[in-house]
């Protein structure tokens, strides 16, 4: 029979040798378990005269003392070791310096929607806001603008899938003007509205996108002039350009929704864009035919209308000369405004 000394050492190296605590537990089992070597022995003294019994039990006893000690302490470096390798893996380096947070900004095409609903809202205009996906009607019909009308082509304008009510197609707004529509419908005059807000057309080059931003702005009372127009348009750009050293021309111009209609014009009369003629925003009184769709009656209320670029507008005020900057997302170009 194998010696009980050659038990225990065998066992003291099987210990050392496992690497986890299950593995551990399994050679434990083969020397202390039920049918491990250490409880046969037990189990064999029986056969012994009561004076050797006494001996070869404090001998073997004593063996599993020793068996046990060394499990004991394998476990707790095993343990010890589970945790180092823990630890190591989930180690929080403290001396890197910190992520930090980064300073948002306002986008400059923002900062200028900001600064129009700051400027008109000081000469009393409501600001509205309605929808990018807009009825034909809303956006054509309603503004006098025919069936047989350019700016309705597959090529100029975004269909959307999908119908209104009459049957007619959903299709992303080309400009804002449908507010006009959209506010006066649900609002008894005096109306005195801007509406800020994306429009969508098939245009794509250093000065298109075919998302971009417009402000309309309708003005509808018993007697608001053409002249009115010009004093508001005309304060609004020399706040908005905060200077006084600007001039403003309105060039004759057509827009089916208004009559008279015209380019607004205005020139710098120093910087780097002095003495050019610049153009900056569409206008007009609105068409008769436009206030009846309002469901107002064009013979008591008169008013103006506008809709100006805000890509435009910002372009001019920062000297940017590539639109498409605005949508890049280059931080480099963004900070500039922070
Ligand atoms: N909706 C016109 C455009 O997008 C601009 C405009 C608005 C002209 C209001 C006149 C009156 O070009």
């Amino acid at each position: 029979m194998e010696s009980l000394e050659s038990v225990v050492s065998r066992a003291l190296a099987e210990f050392v040798s496992t690497q986890d605590a299950a593995e551990l537990e399994r050679v434990k089992a083969q020397y202390l378990g039920k049918q491990g070597r250490l409880t046969e022995l037990l189990k064999g003294l029986g056969q012994l005269a009561p004076e050797a019994r006494r001996e070869a039990g404090a001998r073997i006893n004593e063996a599993k003392d020793r068996i046990e000690a060394a499990l004991a302490a394998r476990r707790g470096e095993i343990a010890n070791a589970a945790l180092e390798a823990r630890l190591a893996e989930e180690a929080i380096d403290v001396t890197l310096p910190g992520r930090g947070r980064g300073r948002g900004s306002i986008h400059p095409i923002i900062r200028t929607w900001q600064r129009i609903e700051e400027i008109f809202g000081s000469i009393g205009f409501d600001v509205a806001d309605g929808p990018e996906i807009e009825t034909d009607w809303h956006n054509f019909t309603a503004l006098n603008q025919p069936e047989d009308h350019p700016a309705r082509s597959m090529h100029d304008t975004f269909y959307v899938e999908g119908h209104d009510s009459t049957g007619k197609p959903l299709l992303l707004r080309t400009h804002t003007s449908p507010m006009q529509v959209r506010y006066a419908r649900m609002h008894k005059p005096p109306i005195k509205v801007i509406a800020p807000g994306r429009t969508y057309r098939v245009d794509s080059d250093a000065t298109h996108s075919p998302m971009f931003h417009q402000v309309e702005g309708l003005w509808i009372d018993e007697d608001i002039s053409f002249a009115d127009l010009k004093g508001v348009y005309t304060d609004f750009l020399r706040r908005f350009f905060e200077t006084d050293d600007l001039q403003v021309r309105f060039r004759p111009s057509f827009f089916p929704f208004t009559e008279p209609s015209a380019e607004i014009d205005m020139m710098f009369a120093s910087g780097p864009l002095k003495g050019r003629w610049l153009e900056i925003s569409g206008s007009g009184e609105v068409h008769p035919q436009v206030v009846r769709n309002y469901g107002l009656d064009p013979e008591r209320y008169i008013g103006f209308a506008f809709g100006s670029g805000l890509e435009r507008l910002t372009m001019l005020r920062y000297g940017i000369g590539d639109l498409r900057l605005f949508y890049d997302g280059d931080l480099r170009f963004l900070r500039q405004f922070a």
